[in-house]
């Protein structure tokens, strides 16, 4: 195994990098999460060589969860395998984030937002990934029964413990958060941002008014599977490839793909043609655009992929009317 020398001109972008809310952190535009493509069934050296290359191009933050792989757990392994074979040196120049909140091992504490739930998974987070902290760790889901409280003194807990240099809220819902934004203020441990979705095919944190919530609290947003899992690049729209996420995964069953969703895709796709761009590097660049949002959490497959979403970062901005072209 060759030793990696991450490469020197990986800060030479202009503009990568955007405040998160009224933090003093810094992310990439373009951040890489490993929800899929990281499990045991992946190859781990391509794995290695993806992130060396997001690495290469600036990308800081890495975003994982407590269950991602598979099998759960996968994810984080692998990442740490990475990190103490290569990327172990630069640890300070990563921005590592992981979750805790869905379903992780047997038995009454091992899901949702406990104190007792948060505190074992991050200890095994850490173990996985071979950390002595986290940068970020979100409470991954809204959890309708554990108080309030609970949850959100336990991720302050975590903080003061050294566990955890900042914490995220992760898919509740407006008030949820707003009370949680206020809960964590008082206690002195600012929530840092807000990791929702955010795609051309999903509006609802814009259309809802969660995002502006956010913004005017000076908390940032991440927004995840900014692409729809897929959907939003020229992958579907002469049919299901065989080596695609919908053909692999539940997560993407090939019944979103109505007839009605792919002349909307073909749609895109030419509005992306007129502007000299992928699909997906405009579906990103929207996403981008909305004020308020930090950085977008891609979930590349490979190499190619990443390179073509990263050009969002350089392209024209959506004028006013390509914008009302994307709203019809
Ligand atoms: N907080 C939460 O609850 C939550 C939920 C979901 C995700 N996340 C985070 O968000 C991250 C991203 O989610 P996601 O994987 O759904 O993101 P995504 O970027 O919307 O989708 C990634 C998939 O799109 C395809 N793709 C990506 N770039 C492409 C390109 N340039 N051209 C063609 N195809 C491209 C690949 O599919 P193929 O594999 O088919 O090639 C890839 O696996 C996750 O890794 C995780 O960190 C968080």
């Amino acid at each position: 195994m060759e030793k990696y020398v991450a490469s020197p001109s990986r800060y030479a972008a202009e503009d990568f990098y955007q405040r998160c809310g009224k933090s003093g952190i810094l992310l990439p535009k373009v951040s890489l999460g490993l929800w899929k493509n990281f499990g045991e069934a992946a190859d781990f050296e391509e794995n290695r060589s993806l992130l060396h290359y997001a690495f290469d191009q600036g990308i800081t933050h890495f975003d994982l969860a407590n269950n991602y792989g598979p099998p759960p757990g996968a994810a984080e392994e692998r990442f740490g395998r990475v990190l103490a074979s290569s990327l172990a040196p630069y640890r300070d120049e990563l921005f590592i984030s992981t979750k805790a909140g869905y379903e992780m091992w047997d038995g009454p504490y091992g899901n949702w937002g406990s104190r007792k739930s948060l505190m074992s998974s991050l200890d095994q987070s850490l173990r996985r990934m071979r950390l002595e902290y986290v940068d970020l760790f979100y409470i991954h889901r809204y959890d309708p029964v554990t108080p309030l409280d609970e949850t959100l003194q336990a991720l302050v807990d975590i903080v003061r413990a050294g566990k955890a240099l900042y914490v995220g809220i992760s898919r509740w819902p407006i008030e949820a958060t707003r009370y949680g934004l206020q809960y964590l203020r008082e206690r002195d441990v600012p929530c840092l941002c807000f990791q929702g979705r955010l795609n051309l095919l999903d509006r609802e944190v814009a259309d809802s008014g969660l995002l502006d919530m956010v913004h005017a609290e000076g908390i940032g947003f991440v927004s995840f599977s900014p692409l729809a899992q897929g959907l939003l690049t020229d992958k579907y729209l002469h049919g299901i490839p065989a080596d695609s996420r919908m053909r692999r995964e539940a997560s993407l069953p090939e019944s979103v793909l109505t007839p009605e969703l792919l002349a909307r895709l073909q749609g895109y796709n030419a509005l992306a043609q007129e502007r000299g761009e992928t699909l997906a590097q405009m579906a990103l660049r929207w996403v981008l655009q909305h004020q308020g949002v930090t950085s977008v959490i891609v979930g590349a497959k490979n190499q190619a992929q990443l390179a073509d979403s990263l050009k969002c970062v350089h392209g024209a901005p959506l004028t006013d009317e390509e914008m009302r072209r994307i709203d019809i």
